[in-house]
C-alpha cells in the first residue's frame, strides 16, 4: 500500500516534539471541536456515504456509457479537480475509451469555450454540471451555453434526461434550476467543502462514467480512514508527513512544497494537491506555497532551480513503483544514438533510475529535503487511499498552523472586484 519515507528529509526523532499536539488535534477532528468543524463531513464519509445514491450513480453511469460519446463535466476548483485527476491518473492521457470526458466550466476563456462548443456540435453528449453553491460564474456561464446547445440539438425533453446536476441537497440556484427542469440530482453534502468532495458524487459520477471501479475507490478511502485515525504519530505515517511539513516551515523556513510526480498522467493529481493545500492553508499570511513538477520533463526546465536556486523548497515525491504499461528499448544495429547499452531494458527501469539519481542529487548536493510517498501501483483502491491520506494530512497540517482548513475568505476578494467591474447588481 502506501509508505511515507522520511530518510531523505529529516530524522524521525524531530517529530517527537509534535506528539501531544498531534494527539489533541486528532481528537478534535474526531470530536469536531476545531474551527471549521461544520465541514468535517469528509473525515468519516467513506464509512457513512449514501449507498442508495451510490447504486444510482452506477446505474446512471452505465446508461451514459451505453448511450453517449461524450460526458461534459462542468465545474471548477473542488467541483472538478478530483474527478479530472483521478480519470487521468487511472485511464491515462490517450485511453481510446468508448466514451470521452471533457472538462468545461473551469475558465472564462473565450477560445476554449468556443472550441469546445464547436466540437460538441457534432457529438452525442451528456452533461454533469457540478456546483455546490450553484452560483459560480465560470460554471454557470458554461452551463448556460451547454444547455442551450444541447436543447437546440436534441430538444428539451431529451436534454432534460441527459443532464445530471451535482449540488447541495437543500439550497442554491443550481438545485432550483434542476428541480424546475427535472434533472436527476446528486448530493454534495453540506458538511463537505469542494476540495474535500472527491468521494461524494462530485468525483464518483464522472469516475463511474469512465468505468473506474468506484467500489474499489471507496474501499481504498475507507482503509485509509481507518488507518490514519490514529493519534500516535509514531505509528501514523499520514501525521508523520504532516508534521514533517510543519517542521520544515517552523524550523527551517521552508515555506514552499514542491509536489513531484514521474508520470504525465499524474500531473492533475498535483493540481488537486495544490488546490487542497493552497486553499486550506494559505490564510492569515501563513501556509506553504504549493507548487509542482512532472519529472523528468521539468528537470529540463525547473531542475536547475531546484538543484541550485534559492533554498525555499522541500519536495514531496509521489513514487509509484509499478506502471500499468511498459515499453522495451529496442536494439539498433548502427547504434548512432549510443543507446544500445539500454537495449532490452524497460522505460520503467530508466524512469526509476532518473528518480533515484534526482533524489540523490537534490537531497545530497542541493540540500533539498525530500519526502517520498511510495505506492506499489496506482489503481482505484490506491488512489482512493492516497486522496484520503492527503486530505487527513492537510487538515492536521492546517490545524498545526492554527488555520481553519475549510474556508477560503481570500477567494471572495477578486470575485467582489470582478462583479463590480462587470456591473452585477449589489457590487
Ligand atoms: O474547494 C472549494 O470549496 C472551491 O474550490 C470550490 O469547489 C469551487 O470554488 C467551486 O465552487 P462551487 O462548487 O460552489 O461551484
Amino acid at each position: 500500500m502506501l509508505k511515507v519515507k522520511l530518510e531523505n528529509a529529516l530524522e524521525k526523532e524531530k517529530l517527537e516534539q509534535y506528539k501531544d499536539r498531534v494527539k489533541s488535534i486528532n481528537h478534535a477532528i474526531n470530536e469536531k471541536t476545531m474551527p471549521g468543524n461544520d465541514y468535517l463531513g469528509w473525515a468519516n464519509y467513506p464509512a457513512i456515504y449514501d449507498k442508495d445514491e451510490f447504486e444510482q450513480i452506477k446505474k446512471d453511469a452505465k446508461w451514459i456509457r451505453d448511450n453517449f460519446d461524450v460526458l461534459v463535466v462542468c465545474g471548477i476548483g473542488g467541483s472538478y479537480l478530483g474527478a479530472r485527476s483521478a480519470i487521468e491518473a487511472l485511464k491515462g492521457l490517450k485511453n481510446n475509451d468508448k466514451i470521452e470526458v471533457i472538462f468545461f466550466g473551469q475558465t472564462f476563456s473565450p477560445n476554449y469555450t468556443y472550441q469546445i462548443l464547436k466540437y460538441l456540435e457534432n457529438k452525442n453528449f451528456a452533461i454533469n454540471v457540478i456546483s455546490k453553491s450553484g452560483t459560480t460564474t465560470e460554471t454557470s456561464i458554461a452551463f448556460r451555453l451547454l444547455k442551450e446547445l444541447l436543447e437546440k440539438k436534441v430538444g428539451k425533453e431529451k436534454a432534460r434526461q441527459s443532464i445530471f446536476a451535482t449540488t447541495d441537497k437543500e439550497k442554491g440556484a443550481l438545485l432550483t434550476l434542476a428541480r424546475k427542469e427535472g434533472y436527476r440530482t446528486y448530493v454534495l453534502p453540506s458538511d463537505i467543502g469542494g476540495r474535500y468532495s472527491v468521494f461524494s458524487a462530485v468525483g464518483l459520477f464522472p469516475l463511474a462514467v469512465m468505468d473506474i471501479n468506484i467500489d474499489e475507490f471507496m474501499n481504498g478511502a475507507y482503509e485509509a480512514m481507518k488507518k490514519y485515525n490514529n493519534d500516535n504519530i509514531d505509528e501514523n505515517e499520514c501525521y508523520q508527513y504532516a508534521a514533517s511539513r510543519y517542521y520544515f516551515y517552523e524550523k527551517e523556513g521552508k515555506k514552499c512544497e514542491l509536489f513531484v510526480v514521474y508520470e504525465p498522467q499524474f500531473t492533475q493529481i498535483t493540481e488537486w494537491l495544490k488546490q487542497l493545500f493552497g486553499e486550506s492553508e494559505g490564510k492569515e499570511k501563513k501556509g506553504f506555497f504549493p507548487t509542482s513538477v512532472t519529472f523528468s520533463t521539468d528537470l529540463h526546465s525547473l531542475g536547475q532551480f531546484i538543484q541550485d536556486g534559492t533554498p525555499l523548497l522541500f519536495e514531496t515525491i509521489i513514487h509509484v513503483k509499478n506502471p500499468k504499461y511498459d515499453v522495451e528499448i529496442p536494439h539498433d544495429d548502427l547504434d548512432l544514438d549510443g543507446l544500445n547499452y539500454l537495449e532490452g531494458k524497460n522505460l520503467s527501469f530508466v524512469n526509476d533510475k532518473a528518480f533515484e539519481g534526482t533524489l540523490n542529487a537534490h537531497k545530497n548536493e542541493g540540500k533539498v529535503p525530500c519526502i517520498v510517498i511510495e505506492l506499489d501501483k496506482l489503481d482505484a483502491f490506491n488512489l482512493g487511499y492516497l486522496f484520503y491520506f492527503f486530505m487527513r494530512a492537510c487538515a492536521l497540517s492546517a490545524y498545526l498552523l492554527s488555520i481553519n482548513p475549510f474556508n477560503q475568505p481570500g477567494v471572495e476578494v477578486y470575485k467582489r472586484n470582478m462583479f463590480h467591474l462587470l456591473g452585477k447588481r449589489g457590487y
